[in-house]
């Protein structure tokens, strides 16, 4: 696999002013990170902060800030509770984080950085481990290119903040849920073979809600830079003989009732994905 500097427009990441981070408390801090993958990524140390001393809540408020305005438009901010409760005592929350003395003033900002802050989150993921074996469950994603002005930001931040969580927890299987037309969509589509679990989901807050599986291959996590299909795919996968519309709540439970009836599993293209709209109609796949 490539370099990260050999992808266009990756330069920003230098290992140095720019580190990632993992907010962890000690107990579930993972022993051998990175062993799974064979991605030349992320050699660069962690910059690790423990979550449980008062002494890091500064940084749990900054990456907070940074959430709450992310997350504003949707109205999805993350409640400071779930934050403790359901991210930081059971898994982990990890990201990429500038220097401070390197940061802009807006991205401090951003993050409402106290004058003493050592680090600025650019970045967050939160993934929790579940009952499933191997599985963990991707909780949350943003990244500070969603609210720096156009031109700006840090190409593939979100993308790389996703793969660096996978990568530091050895992930297999990740299953996580997204709203069908968000730009999301198009990053959590390409870390493996992406299998759809819930089309239309009335139990979530977001009826239009996709809860999806993945089964991570890092071997394909390159394409989401240079945007080629990916044979293996066209190798496993055949049309499920009908597409899903990401606009029409009708085509979304029709896809759900396919999943009820068990007519599955059902795969989307990530290079289809990457391609094309995000309100276009997308084609269902199976395996062959
Ligand atoms: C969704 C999100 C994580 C993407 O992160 P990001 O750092 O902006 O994206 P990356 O730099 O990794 O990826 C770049 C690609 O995504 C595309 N992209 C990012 N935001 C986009 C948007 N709002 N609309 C369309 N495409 C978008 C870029 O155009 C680029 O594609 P290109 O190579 O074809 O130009 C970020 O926009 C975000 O934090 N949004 C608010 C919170 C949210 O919705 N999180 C997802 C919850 S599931």
């Amino acid at each position: 696999m490539k370099a990260l500097t050999e992808f266009e427009k990756l330069s920003w990441f230098d290992g140095e002013t720019i580190k990632p981070y993992v907010f962890v408390r000690e107990e579930n801090r993972i022993k051998g990170p990175g062993t799974s993958f064979d991605v030349p990524w992320f050699e660069a140390n962690p910059v690790y902060k423990n979550p449980l001393l008062t002494s890091n809540v500064d940084f749990a408020n900054q990456i907070l800030n940074m959430e709450a305005k992310a997350f504003s438009a949707s109205q999805m901010e993350m409640p400071r509770w779930v934050f403790y409760d359901c991210a930081i005592m059971p898994g982990f929350v990890a990201g990429f984080a500038i220097k401070a003395d390197k940061a802009s003033p807006e991205l401090r900002a951003m993050t409402q950085a106290k004058t003493e802050a050592e680090w600025i989150p650019l970045s967050l993921f939160i993934i929790i481990p579940t009952m499933g074996e191997g599985e963990w469950v991707a909780h949350n994603l943003c990244s500070s290119n969603s609210l720096v002005p156009k031109g700006q930001g840090l190409y593939g931040l979100g993308f790389l903040t996703k793969a660096f969580g996978l990568w530091y927890a050895n992930i297999e299987t990740c299953c996580g849920m997204t709203q069908w037309k968000s730009p999301a969509v198009k990053l959590h589509t390409h870390y493996g073979d992406f299998e759809v679990l819930t089309a239309y989901t009335p139990v979530h807050s977001y009826a239009k809600t996709l809860t999806y599986r993945v089964r991570t291959n890092s071997a394909e996590w390159g394409r989401f830079f240079t945007k080629e299909p990916s044979p293996a795919f066209s190798e496993r996968y055949q049309l499920a003989g009908f597409q899903v519309d990401p606009t029409d709540e009708s085509s979304l439970k029709a896809f759900q009732a396919k999943i009820e009836q068990k007519q599955g599993p059902f795969y989307l293209d990530s290079n289809q994905i990457r391609n094309q709209d995000l309100d276009a109609p997308l084609d269902v796949f199976i395996p062959k």
